[in-house]
This record gives C-alpha cells, structure tokens and sequence, in this order.
C-alpha cells in the first residue's frame, strides 16, 4: 500500500480555485497564522462586518481568533456540516479569506458564502473575483442548487458585489451588534440565476481537486 498523501488524508487540501491572477487555496495551519497577522493589520474602521466582534482587541487577540476560528472548523468537518475556507492570494500574496458553509448539503443543495479582505486589498474588484470563483465551486465543483449570503444592511462593500452579481433578496432580520439593534440582509442565488448571469460575470475559473473532494463529502 503507498504511503497517504496529504490530499489523500485531507481532500480539501488538493483544492485549488483560480479566476484571474487571484488563487484560493486551503487554509492550513501555517496559512491561518498568515491571515492571523493580515487580519491583525486591520480589515475595517470602526464599523463592524462581521457578526461576532472577532476582530476587535489587540493584534495577538485578533491573530488568535484567527488561528483559533480555523482550527475548530477543521475539526468539525464531516459530510452533513462542513465549513471550506480558502486564502485568497493575489500574484502569491496573501489578501484574505473567501468560504463556503453548509450543513445537511446532500439533501439542501444549499450553502453560504463569507468572505473577507485585509483593507490594503479592498475596492478593487478583488471581492468580486472571489465571489464568483466560490459560486464556481459550489453550482459547478459541488453541484449546488442555491448560494446565500449576508451582510449588516450598512455594509456597503459586500451588498455592492450582492447586488452585482445579481442575487435575490432572502430576507432580513434584526440582531444585535455589539449592543445595538442592526438589520442583517440575506441573499440568495439559484443555479437558474447563476445560469443566466451576463458575459462581463463569466470570467474564466479553473477549478481543481473538486471530485476527490466530493468523493470526500459523500456528494453525488
Ligand atoms: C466585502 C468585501 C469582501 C468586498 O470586496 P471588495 O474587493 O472590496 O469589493 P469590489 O472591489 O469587488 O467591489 C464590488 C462593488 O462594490 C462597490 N463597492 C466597494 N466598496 C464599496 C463601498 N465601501 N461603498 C459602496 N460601494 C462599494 C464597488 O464600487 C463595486 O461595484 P462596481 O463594480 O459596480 O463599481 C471587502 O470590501 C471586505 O473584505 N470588507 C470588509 C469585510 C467584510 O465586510 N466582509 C463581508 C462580511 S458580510
């Protein structure tokens, strides 16, 4: 019997998306202490993104959180609930995190996109080629049949690459952030939606090690 590889081991490993000079690849242990220290340099100003505040405190507190987030979700990997989180790099640079959420996905066909970028990386259309090269991974790799996402209603930035790449309002509703009442927007996108979208959101996107993958998640 041959020794495993690691992507024997670990199929998420051989995964490899890229659109444009961007490339998402999987978040390793060396990789999340990286996004720990880009994270720590600063993602936002004073408004917050995210749901949980990980990103407040001081710069080993939000490299922590990084490091710490990463390696719990590897944890729970398994068929019915897995998280798949990619480094963005742009020509070998590290820029941010884009992933794909799901629970019970053998039966829902659904997941959820979440993404972030260091602030150096922001507005640049960056979000965007990484929106499109998950939503390649889940309707084309994983054989989705929808993709949502959220974002706090003042969230500019991630409504604007929402509304680009066409979804369909999924709702609302009002949470706390950090002590304040916040409406959060949900989104969604279905395969026919995706099918449909214009020539100027079809850039070319290969994906890699997607069938050791699904073999891997048990996904016809
Ligand atoms: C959200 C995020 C991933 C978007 O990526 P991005 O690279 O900044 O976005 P893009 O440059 O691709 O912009 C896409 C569209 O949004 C618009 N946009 C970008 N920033 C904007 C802002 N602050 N206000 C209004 N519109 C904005 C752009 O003009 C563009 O639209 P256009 O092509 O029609 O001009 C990124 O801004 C980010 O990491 N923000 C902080 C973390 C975060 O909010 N994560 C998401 C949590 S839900």
């Amino acid at each position: 019997m041959p020794t495993p590889s690691d992507v024997d081991v670990w199929p998420l490993l051989g995964v490899k998306i890229q659109v444009s000079d961007v490339e998402l690849a999987p978040v390793d242990d060396r990789t999340a202490l990286d996004l720990g220290r880009l994270a720590a340099g600063g993602i936002h100003g004073n408004f917050l993104p995210f749901q949980s505040p990980w990103t407040r405190g001081s710069d080993v507190e939000v490299a922590r959180n990084v490091f710490r987030y990463h390696s719990g979700l590897r944890q729970e990997m398994r068929p019915d609930k897995w998280s798949l989180e990619f480094a963005a790099r742009l020509d070998h640079t590290l820029i941010g995190v884009q992933s794909l959420t799901s629970e019970n996905f053998r039966t829902t066909r659904s997941a959820e996109s979440g993404s972030w970028l260091g602030q150096a990386w922001q507005g640049k259309g960056i979000g965007t080629l990484n929106r499109i090269a998950i939503l390649t991974l889940a309707f084309e790799g994983l054989r989705a049949d929808e993709v949502t996402t959220s974002a706090w209603a003042d969230n500019a930035a991630s409504n604007a690459v929402t509304r680009k790449l066409g979804y369909e309002p999924n709702g609302e509703e009002r949470l706390d952030r950090e002590g304040r009442v916040t409406v959060q927007k949900r989104f969604r996108m279905t395969r026919e939606m995706w099918e449909s979208r214009g020539p100027d959101l079809r850039p070319h996107v290969l994906l890699e090690g997607v069938e050791a993958l699904r073999a891997w998640l048990e996904i016809d």
